[in-house]
Parts: C-alpha cells; sequence; structure tokens
C-alpha cells in the first residue's frame, strides 16, 4: 500500500506548547496518519496530513455500539541524539488481539511501524526534550460504516495522532494513593476486560470520579464475580513486593496484559528477584499490610510508567504503604525503565526501537 504524505505548509505549523506544563493528552502535533478499511477490499488510501476533525455520519457504528480500540506508546528524545520507541511492534501486536476480540480487521503490523516512524520523523520537532516528558502515541481504530444493526461494521478508520506529554498523574514520579473499590468492578472474564477498547475506560470512569472526590489518585480494581482478587489499577497493572518476592495478578481473561507489566516482570527476574504471577486476594494483601510482610507496591503502565502506590484505602480504612515513600524497588525499575527508554542504559533485551 502506498503512503500518501499531504503535508502542512512550513508556515501554517502550530506553535509549540511550554514544555514545562505539557500535562496529559492536551496537545496534538501538525499530522496525523489515517488508514481506511472496507470490507472486500481491505486497508487502503492511507495517508499522513494536517491533524484534524473527521467527517462522520452520525450512524457511524461506533458511536452506537462502541467498536472502538486503541493503543498507547511513546516515542522518546534520547540523551545522545537518537530518539527512540520502545516495543512498538507488541503495541500493535496487542492491538490486533483487541480487533480480533471486537470482531475488527486486523492491521498489517509491519506497514504501521514504518508509517509510524515517517510520523514521527516529520513530527519529530514535537517530541519534547524535557526531562521525563515525551511523545504520546495513540493508535486508534472505530467502526465507520453507518447503520443500526448491532454487527461488525464493514468500514474502519484507523488512525495515528501524536501528544506531546509530561507525567501522566500531577503527583509526577511520587506515591499516589489508591482507593480499593468493592462497588464498582472494571470487566468480568469472558468479556473484554483483557483488551484495550474503549467502553473499559467509559466504564471505569465513575469509580476513579469518586476515588478522587474521596482524595485517591485511582481505584484499584477487584474481579467482577467474588470481589476479592486484586486485577489492575485504573490505567495500569500492579505489582506488590512480599517477602522479598515480585506478585502480579496472574492474566485471568479480565486483566489487561501491559506491555511495561512484562518488562517489569523481565528485569526484575533479570535482576534475580523471583516474580510470582498468581491470584492475589484483598484480603492477602491487607494481611500483609498488617504483618508487614508487604514491602511496597507500584502500578506500571506506558502513561504512568511506574507509580508508586503510598497508600491503600480499603473498606473506609486507609493503610499506608512503604512508610508513603517510594520503594527501592519501584525506583530501581523507573530508572531502569527510562534509561533503556532514553537510551542512556544498555537494552539488553533488544526493546528500544532508533527512529
Ligand atoms: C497507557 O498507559 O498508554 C494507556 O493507554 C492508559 C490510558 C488510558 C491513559
Amino acid at each position: 500500500m502506498k503512503l500518501d504524505l499531504e503535508l502542512v505548509p512550513e508556515r501554517d505549523l502550530k506553535n509549540k506548547p511550554d514544555e514545562k506544563h505539557l500535562g496529559f493528552g492536551k496537545y496534538f502535533t501538525d499530522h496525523m496518519l489515517v488508514i481506511k478499511y472496507t470490507h472486500g477490499e481491505g486497508w487502503h488510501d492511507a495517508i499522513i496530513k494536517k491533524y484534524g476533525d473527521f467527517s462522520l455520519d452520525p450512524a457511524a457504528m461506533v458511536f452506537h455500539y462502541g467498536q472502538a480500540i486503541f493503543e498507547g506508546l511513546k516515542a522518546y528524545r534520547g540523551t545522545n541524539g537518537a530518539n527512540y520507541l520502545f516495543r512498538p511492534a507488541d503495541n500493535l501486536r496487542r492491538m490486533n488481539d483487541s480487533a480480533k476480540r471486537m470482531c475488527m480487521p486486523a492491521l498489517p503490523v509491519d506497514y504501521v511501524l514504518e508509517a509510524l516512524k515517517k510520523l514521527l520523523e516529520i513530527d519529530q520537532q514535537w517530541i519534547p526534550k524535557a526531562p521525563g516528558s515525551s511523545l504520546y502515541i495513540r493508535p486508534t481504530m472505530i467502526a465507520s460504516e453507518a447503520g443500526l444493526g448491532v454487527k461488525p461494521a464493514k468500514e474502519y478508520l484507523f488512525y495515528i495522532i501524536l501528544s506531546p506529554v509530561g507525567a501522566y498523574y500531577p503527583e509526577g514520579f511520587n506515591p499516589v494513593k489508591i482507593y480499593v473499590t468493592d462497588k464498582y468492578v472494571r470487566a468480568v472474564k469472558g468479556g473484554v476486560g483483557e483488551v484495550k477498547t474503549a467502553g473499559n475506560y467509559a466504564a471505569s470512569i465513575m469509580a476513579a470520579l469518586e476515588a478522587q472526590q474521596k482524595g485517591y489518585t485511582q481505584v484499584l480494581w477487584l474481579d467482577g464475580i467474588e470481589r476479592r482478587y486484586v486485577e489492575e489499577i485504573g490505567t495500569s497493572n500492579i505489582f506488590f513486593k512480599i517477602n522479598d518476592e515480585l506478585v502480579t495478578p496472574a492474566l485471568s481473561g479480565s486483566i489487561l496484559p501491559g506491555i511495561t507489566r512484562d518488562s517489569v516482570m523481565k528485569l526484575a527476574q533479570h535482576w534475580g528477584v523471583p516474580v510470582v504471577e498468581r491470584p492475589v486476594s484483598i484480603d492477602e494483601v491487607m494481611q500483609a499490610v498488617e504483618d508487614d510482610s508487604l514491602q511496597e507496591i507500584f502500578a506500571s503502565g506506558t502513561a504512568a510508567s511506574i507509580s508508586p502506590v503510598g497508600a491503600l484505602n480499603y473498606q473506609g480504612k486507609e493503610y499506608p504503604i512503604h512508610g508513603e515513600k517510594i520503594g527501592p524497588l519501584a525506583q530501581r525499575m523507573f530508572s531502569e525503565l527510562q534509561g533503556i527508554q532514553y537510551g542512556s542504559l544498555g537494552d539488553i533485551f533488544g526493546w528500544r526501537v532508533a527512529l
């Protein structure tokens, strides 16, 4: 498939935002990648063009039945003059897992990766330089066919937009307070919790809002049946250091298989830290807090990177974790991942892709 370029003239390029106040997902670059899909024809009309509105029929199926999937990855301005992506093909492969579950078409991974690199070359001035900042990449696929029958659409739009970002949480790399909800659930086995579809996030907003109103940054989800087993934190996976082991909930069919989660497990194993994937009940976590065997909790995700958890609220009581300070394993993990992502450390697993 040919990739058309319809670039914004130099004089019409946007002003860049102040890198000290990027926040998360507030600004967008000059260009975007768009590829159309039509049943019978496949993917076609790939173009990099000016970032801007789409015109969609009000009956476009995405608006009604939510066939929408997305990914999140980042481009980093390297400390050595190069720019990097982190495990981009893994994100695109995971997007294809999401597509399969949502009855949407598979992407040509190699083609999309090359097109993304071209988009990043065109908008490279947007990769921010401020420490800890990056260019967040949001691949998205939506059902664009007009129609009200509940069935897989025959037309889709795939697009990639880019947003220069700072830290996801206002706390930056500092401990966050987490509210364990047993009132709402995010997903159930057999549902769509293990794929990155828009509705999972829509379903999470009320719980996150209520947690924020109580002074907590995010929610910790429990399983949808017993409300007993820990699943994930709002926008990230979760790790517990208990008795010198790094424990994380096993992928159960309702947990998103995070790429940062996988990286954390591989790094910890490489350092000789025992890593265990298994069901983790909230009672076990509370018991480990009580008997001091719980050493650290941290979350992992692309947007939030590594976020140490400084406190958990469960059933109305707040429990401080690791003295509400950053734990040594969270700190080491954060520094190692940043070092790999920004190019200042070696990349023994071959995760970094130079642009
Ligand atoms: C990411 O970590 O990239 C995510 O997709 C989470 C997002 C909803 C902010």
